[in-house]
């Protein structure tokens, strides 16, 4: 695929497909994190003399008008982050597109709201094509939909990734694609069953996969080990043995807790006891892993030369039960920093586990996809991707 430095932007209008789908509370985004990562792009489009036309998503309206889900809302934070008035247009695009000048920049309305983005319209990708010269796809968080600004339209226009974009895929390329081995991944969440094609995917490029939080308790329990009360998936019980299996044959070692962390109750400060893996008390839940995990952890942490994180490895939102995901990430931390290890992490719990940690600077790479990185780690080929490569 084609950057920005492959266009020529001077007097164009440059169609930029951005992911600004930031939380919000009471109309006033709270993170501005997406935000701040489409400003090299802008600024660059900018720069060349173009005029950026933003296009993005808010929600799933599924195709209909929903005032809360407006990206007028955004326009504030936008405006302030870009440090410049921004041309809202909620519509009517022709006339107000038309008189765009020079060192404008714009923002189209949720594209949501019209039942052919997320259809992948033809029509709807052809209306927004009319309003253009260039199209940029800057938006790797959007790039697992097919959706007419993320796919049918970059057919239309001459096409690029943008910074961020460009950003993201090497990053990833370096973690996965082409690593520096040995590489470790740590893949923690509630369900075996959302995770599957990434686990089957990553036994196949890893050297060892460490398997935290509810996901672990599945693959503990499909070895006969007791979980009292834990969270756990018994009905995935052959799949997690398929996937132990599979891990044989490619060489892939499988981390599961040696020790864990449980209590009776599901709570901030619970009364809780660390134990051996297997001996869970049957009234009781496991809510992390214990610290002789951790230390293997960090074990083979210290020999690695790559790592991939998705997924905590306890409930990292209830204190004391942060402490393995905390200090893992110290760990990770700590070798990026000195240069040892390449890091790279994406994901919503991820990235709120690593920012509550306060390592948000420390890693390699923190991505600003969650469900476009999961599949991306499933091995997917992301059809917003595949569409810039033409
Ligand atoms: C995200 O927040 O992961 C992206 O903006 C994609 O949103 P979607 O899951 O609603 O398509």
């Amino acid at each position: 695929w084609k950057t920005l430095d492959d266009m020529d932007l001077t007097g164009k209008r440059v169609l930029v497909r951005v992911d600004i789908n930031v939380p919000m509370e009471d109309g006033h985004v709270t993170d501005t994190t997406r935000i701040d990562r489409i400003v090299p792009t802008v600024r660059d489009v900018l720069a060349a003399g173009g005029i950026p036309i933003l296009m993005a998503h808010y929600g799933r309206p599924k195709g209909k008008v929903v005032p809360e889900m407006s990206l007028s809302h955004v326009v504030p934070t936008l405006s302030d982050i870009l440090d410049q008035p921004i041309a809202f247009i909620d519509g009517n695009y022709g006339d107000r597109i038309a008189a765009l000048q020079a060192g404008d920049i714009a923002l189209l309305e949720n594209l949501r709201f019209n039942p052919g983005e997320e259809a992948n319209d033809a029509g709807f990708a052809q209306r927004l094509a009319s309003l253009g010269d260039v199209y940029v796809n800057d938006a790797f968080s959007t790039a697992h939909r097919a959706h007419a600004s993320t796919e049918a339209l970059a057919k239309l226009l001459p096409a690029c990734a943008g910074r961020l974009m460009q950003e993201e895929l090497s990053a990833l390329e370096a973690a996965l694609g082409t690593p520096e081995r040995p590489v470790v991944a740590i893949v923690g969440g509630a369900k075996v069953s959302t995770k599957l094609d990434l686990l089957g995917n990553l036994v196949e490029k890893v050297n060892h996969l460490v398997i935290g939080g509810g996901m672990a308790n599945t693959f503990l329990a499909a070895q006969g080990i007791g979980v009292g009360k834990s969270l756990a998936e018994h009905e995935m019980a052959n799949t997690a043995r398929d996937i132990i299996a599979k891990a044989k044959t490619t060489g892939c070692e499988i981390i599961l807790p040696r020790d864990i962390v449980v209590a009776k109750e599901f709570k901030e400060n619970a009364q809780h006891q660390t134990v051996a893996a297997g001996a869970c008390p049957e009234d009781q839940m496991i809510l992390d892993a214990g610290p002789t995990t951790v230390d293997y952890i960090k074990g083979v942490l210290k020999d690695a030369k790559t790592l991939i994180m998705n997924g905590p490895l306890g409930v990292f939102e209830l204190a004391p039960f942060h402490k393995a995901t905390f200090d893992v990430l110290d760990e990770i931390a700590r070798q990026t920093k000195a240069g040892e290890l390449v890091s790279v992490a994406g994901g919503g719990d991820t990235v709120a586990a690593v920012n509550a940690s306060g390592h948000e600077g420390d890693f390699t790479y923190i991505s600003t996809a969650g469900g476009a990185f999961l599949e991306w780690m499933e091995g997917k080929t992301l059809p917003g991707v595949a569409a810039l490569e033409g």
